[in-house]
């Protein structure tokens, strides 16, 4: 990350500005959308604690390019572009995708940017990550730090990683949020166990539900220097917590989940039946299974009209 200019007294007047429109947002826990409505960002809007780490991570580290995945209702975008300016980066260009900003999002997040007369500031593509990703690194695209918080699932979260790695700098940093999820977990492990990233900085959970034991919510990581020697015929596992005791239970509930999902669309209910019950006795937390419980009663059309799928043995 290269040395940035001193901040001039505009682009501490505009940090100030940002800073003042994030403490509104969260203040009021809304922003407008283009037509002028408003709109209440939670859940999907990064809460305070992490807007802090993420603001925190990007003073100290001083990224020049920076690159973020699922931009929602700005509040990460605000961060980030407040820690460019407080850090005298000159003509900042922070590059963001997200395929539901205005489906979504109402545009309310480029509606912030363009009030705060940010626009050129940013460089949007609305659309899915796993597109606009490796089309910059055909385009041989460098940043110093990216944030990843788009599609949380695990497939989606590994694609975002394997060509944020490909578009990073040697030491640049990686920031993923919601690393107590599974899927986000599992990616970020894979980062640190195959390309040795190291952890810079992590933002520990309270504890309050959802959070899984030893995992941070967020996590900063930093791409090594030099690539790591790997080999063609193996990968080193990084999924040790998903078969330790540990994790045995969780495990064990979300398989038989899936189970039942496949059995419920090939029509076999009574299977579908036994995989949610026996799911609903390791995790009886699990609102969304009682509901596919239910499913399994209806009659084979009543599950064919309200999800496409048939349901005609069993
Ligand atoms: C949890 S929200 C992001 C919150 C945001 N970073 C903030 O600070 O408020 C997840 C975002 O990812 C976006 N998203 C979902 N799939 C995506 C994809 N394939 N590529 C890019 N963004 C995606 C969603 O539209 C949503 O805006």
């Amino acid at each position: 990350m290269a040395e940035a200019a001193q901040p001039t007294a505009a682009d501490n007047g505009l940090a100030q500005r940002i800073r003042v429109r994030i403490e509104q947002i969260y203040s009021t826990k809304s922003v407008q959308g283009e037509d002028g409505t408003t709109y209440n960002i939670m859940p999907a809007a990064l809460p305070l604690e992490r807007g802090r780490f993420l603001l925190d991570v990007c003073r100290k580290y001083r990224p020049l390019a920076t690159l973020e995945v699922g931009m929602a209702w700005g509040v990460s975008t605000l961060h980030i572009l407040q820690a460019l300016m407080e850090n005298g980066v000159a003509q900042p260009r922070h590059v963001l995708m997200d395929p539901f900003q205005g489906s979504s999002f109402h545009n309310a997040a480029l509606r912030t940017l363009a009030e705060l007369g940010l626009e050129d500031c940013v460089e949007f593509h609305a659309q899915p990550s796993s597109l606009v990703l490796p089309r910059m690194v055909g385009e041989g695209r460098q940043f110093d730090l990216a944030f990843i918080d788009g599609d949380h699932r695990f497939d989606a979260v590994f694609v975002d990683f394997f060509y944020i790695d490909q578009l990073l700098k040697p030491g640049g940093v990686a920031i993923f949020d919601d690393t107590s999820w599974d899927g986000v977990y599992l990616a970020c492990r894979f980062a640190q166990t195959n390309y040795g990233y190291e952890t810079i900085a992590d933002l520990a959970a309270s504890g309050g539900s959802g959070s899984a034991p030893g995992r941070p919510l967020m996590r900063a990581c930093r791409k090594p220097l030099t690539p790591v020697e790997r080999e063609q015929t193996h990968f080193v596992p990084f999924f040790e917590d998903f078969v330790s005791n540990r994790f045995g239970k969780r495990l064990t509930a979300s398989t038989l989940r899936y189970q039942g999902l496949i059995a419920l669309r090939e029509g076999r209910r009574a299977e579908a039946r036994r995989c949610f019950r026996e799911a609903l006795g390791v995790d009886p937390l699990h609102v969304k299974t009682y509901f596919r419980l239910i499913r399994t009663y209806l009659p084979a059309a009543l599950i064919r009209a309200t999800t496409g799928r048939t349901g005609s043995a069993g």
